[in-house]
């Protein structure tokens, strides 16, 4: 039975207003934080653990939590509407499920999981790249402990992807090198992390339920159990090589360029995996993204123009991922894998 904001207990109000969100200082979950905060309309909680370095957006309320303690979490996601996680993929397996089943406790109706990937009904390529199943094994959890979920499709992240290595989008900025997949031309959509931070906030800042049946505005309930999809650019590689030229004021003849097939890369990056070696995980990740039979390009269902989204250009984009790479390579662990 749909649910309208008439038929609530007096006092309802038809916002989402209290936001609890895992990673508030971290990659993507800093951007969500700042979109949230631009928008005045939210109060952002950050859970974070005791011993945590990461530096926390100002603007936010800390909540300190003790991932073996769940008592902890659960105090920390009390009276929270709307739960976002954004975790470290080299937390411990099992981390995902702690926090759902205390925010389960705390009553907390609405997560966000950590998924932050491709398409979502993609299922193969979800399987091919391994992180599918675990993804809905999350999603399935949620909605076991009798919570929904809004998931966000996004794509590869545009200037972390950029910036983060070899592995990735194929660029070395030190060596000013770069490892072309296949002829380079498979296009693919991408997001920037402000373009992801923007969706996020978009969608918690509609009313949360449609005041009558006859109300057919956009609501946060029009996505529950759904994915936000989101792009900030199509884009092939050798597409993405103009824009790194341009922006360097550098040209052919200053980069080394390779060449390597992508169905070769994914295997060679699997073998790694199965091997033990995490440092094949983001080389299968991105070869498997950019196969050029089917790939991990989910721009169609972007929901861009419905959010209000604003158009990005790629030059100022592709500067900021130039400017990430120092950040990226202080994370050697992370970037790693
Ligand atoms: N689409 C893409 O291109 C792309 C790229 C990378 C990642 N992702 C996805 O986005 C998700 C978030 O990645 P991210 O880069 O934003 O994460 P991140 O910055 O590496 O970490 C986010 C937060 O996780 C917490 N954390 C770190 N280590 C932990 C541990 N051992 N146990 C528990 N918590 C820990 C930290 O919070 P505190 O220190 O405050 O506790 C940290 O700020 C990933 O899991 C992945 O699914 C997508």
């Amino acid at each position: 039975m749909p649910e309208y904001a008439r038929n609530q207990s007096a006092g309802f109000k038809n916002a989402i207003e209290r936001v609890a969100i895992v990673g508030a200082g971290g990659t993507i979950g800093s951007h969500l934080v700042a979109a949230l905060l631009k928008t005045g309309k939210h109060t952002v909680t950050a859970l974070s653990r005791q011993d945590s370095s990461n530096k926390l957006p100002g603007g936010v309320l800390v909540a300190r939590v003790n991932y073996d303690d769940e008592a902890s979490i659960v105090a920390a996601l009390q009276g929270q509407q709307f739960f976002i996680i954004t975790m470290a993929p080299t937390a411990p397996r099992g981390t995902h499920s702690k926090l759902v089943q205390a925010a389960a406790k705390a009553g907390v109706p609405y997560v966000m999981p950590n998924e932050y990937a491709g398409d979502i009904e993609h299922i193969k390529l979800g399987q091919d790249i391994m992180l599918g199943p675990v993804a809905k094994a999350n999603r399935d959890e949620i909605e076991r402990l009798g919570m929904q979920w809004i998931t966000v499709c996004c794509g590869f992240w545009y200037d972390y992807s950029l910036a983060g290595g070899e592995a990735r989008l194929g660029f070395d900025f030190d060596k000013r090198s770069l490892t072309i997949y296949d002829d380079g031309n498979t296009k693919n959509s991408l997001s920037t992390l402000s373009q992801v931070g923007r969706a996020v906030a978009k969608v918690l800042s509609l009313k949360h339920l449609p005041d009558d049946e006859n109300d057919n505005s956009l609501t946060v309930s029009g996505w529950l159990n759904k994915a936000v999809y989101v792009k900030s650019f199509v884009v092939s590689q050798n597409e993405i090589f103009e824009s790194v030229k341009r922006v360097t004021g550098t040209s052919d003849v200053d980069w080394t360029i390779a060449h390597e097939d992508t169905k070769k890369r994914y295997d060679d990056g699997l073998a790694l995996v199965k091997s033990g070696n995490m440092a094949g995980f983001s080389k299968m990740l991105y070869a498997r993204g950019f196969y050029p039979d089917d790939p991990g390009n989910c721009s169609a269902k972007a929901q861009n123009e419905l959010l209000g989204l604003p158009e990005e250009i790629l030059d100022e984009a592709t500067q900021v991922g130039i400017d990430l790479v120092k950040e990226l390579q202080s994370r050697p662990d992370r970037m790693a894998s």
